[in-house]
């Protein structure tokens, strides 16, 4: 049995087999009913659409069911439950356990009460290790991940799948790129670990400074709901906006990809032009999340 709640957790070597075995996945070349006695539990104790419902399809169209609870106001967390009592019960019901929680840590300390793989579908601040998945599967089909120079811009200090992504990203030799507003900045303890991993780490004031020269600028969306304050959101809040006009002069094969959802950051005029790759990212959640349910049940 194995857990997938930290990428950091994932060497290279597991992240590519996973990206190749959901290139089989997404080409049909599967049995479709291959998790057929298997039931996953999807325990979404946050907003989620794509992350919970992409799991939902890939169980579905792996001839498996999932069951699900999709708020704390839904479960028994409103009469005190733990978080390890509701895990512990859990895992008697379903074969895996994809949890998303608002407290970074959450799905690792699932992971020691579970007797069932748990998948962390995005721990607080913490990370998003399928989210960075699917941008990596997104990326390496339309070129190699390797040398890139790839842009992160947006909330890099809450986004969590900024901080998957750009750990995923360190073994790739990509050169990475940061563009943050004020106080929104990577955290220090993850930019030294980048540095660690020998990445090359630039920070940027402004997109327009560095998107001339990117192969990759993946945007996000400032996290809301893990300001102390709506007065500190709203200093931040509009602070960047990607459109059209930003992409005079970019490299033809420039992809631009967002998680979502998105929240004002990429002008929908920007989804008319070549660059835009955030949908077809989305579609990409299905099968990286198919190989994933598969390798922990199968
Ligand atoms: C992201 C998340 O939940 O971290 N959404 C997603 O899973 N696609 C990004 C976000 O909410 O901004």
């Amino acid at each position: 049995m194995y857990h997938i709640i930290s990428i950091r957790d994932l060497e290279r070597r597991d992240i590519d087999y996973l990206l190749d075995r959901a290139r089989e996945f997404d080409t049909g070349n599967y049995h479709p009913r291959v998790l057929e006695d298997k039931l996953a539990a999807l325990l979404f104790f946050e907003p989620s659409t794509r992350t919970r419902m992409s799991f939902a399809t890939a169980m579905a169209r792996l001839g498996g069911r999932s069951i699900s609870v999709d708020s704390v106001e839904a479960s028994s967390i409103v009469k005190g439950e733990t978080l390890a009592d509701t895990i512990r019960v859990v895992s008697g019901y379903a074969d895996a356990i994809v949890l998303r929680h608002p407290k970074e840590g959450a799905a690792r300390l699932a992971s020691e009460f579970a007797t069932v793989p748990v998948i962390n579908a995005g721990d607080g601040a913490g990370q998003h290790p399928s989210q960075t998945l699917l941008d990596l599967y997104t990326i390496r089909q339309s070129m190699p991940i390797e040398g890139l120079d790839v842009g992160l811009l947006g909330d890099l200090r809450y986004g969590r799948t900024a901080h998957s992504l750009a750990l995923a990203l360190s073994l790739y030799g990509v050169k990475l790129h940061t563009i943050a507003p004020g106080g929104l900045e990577m955290p220090a303890n993850i930019t030294l670990e980048l540095r660690e991993r020998g990445m090359e780490v630039i920070e940027h004031e402004d997109v327009e400074e560095v998107i001339r020269d990117l192969d990759v600028l993946y945007v996000t969306r400032i996290q809301r709901e893990r300001f102390p304050d709506s007065g500190s959101y709203y200093n931040v809040a509009s602070s960047y906006r990607i459109t059209p006009d930003h992409l005079c002069g970019v490299r033809d094969h420039l992809m631009i990809l967002h998680p979502l959802p998105r929240a004002g950051e990429i002008d929908p005029a920007v989804d008319q032009t070549p660059y835009a790759r955030y949908f077809e990212q989305a579609r990409n959640g299905v099968p990286v999340r198919m190989a994933l349910l598969y390798e922990v049940m199968k």
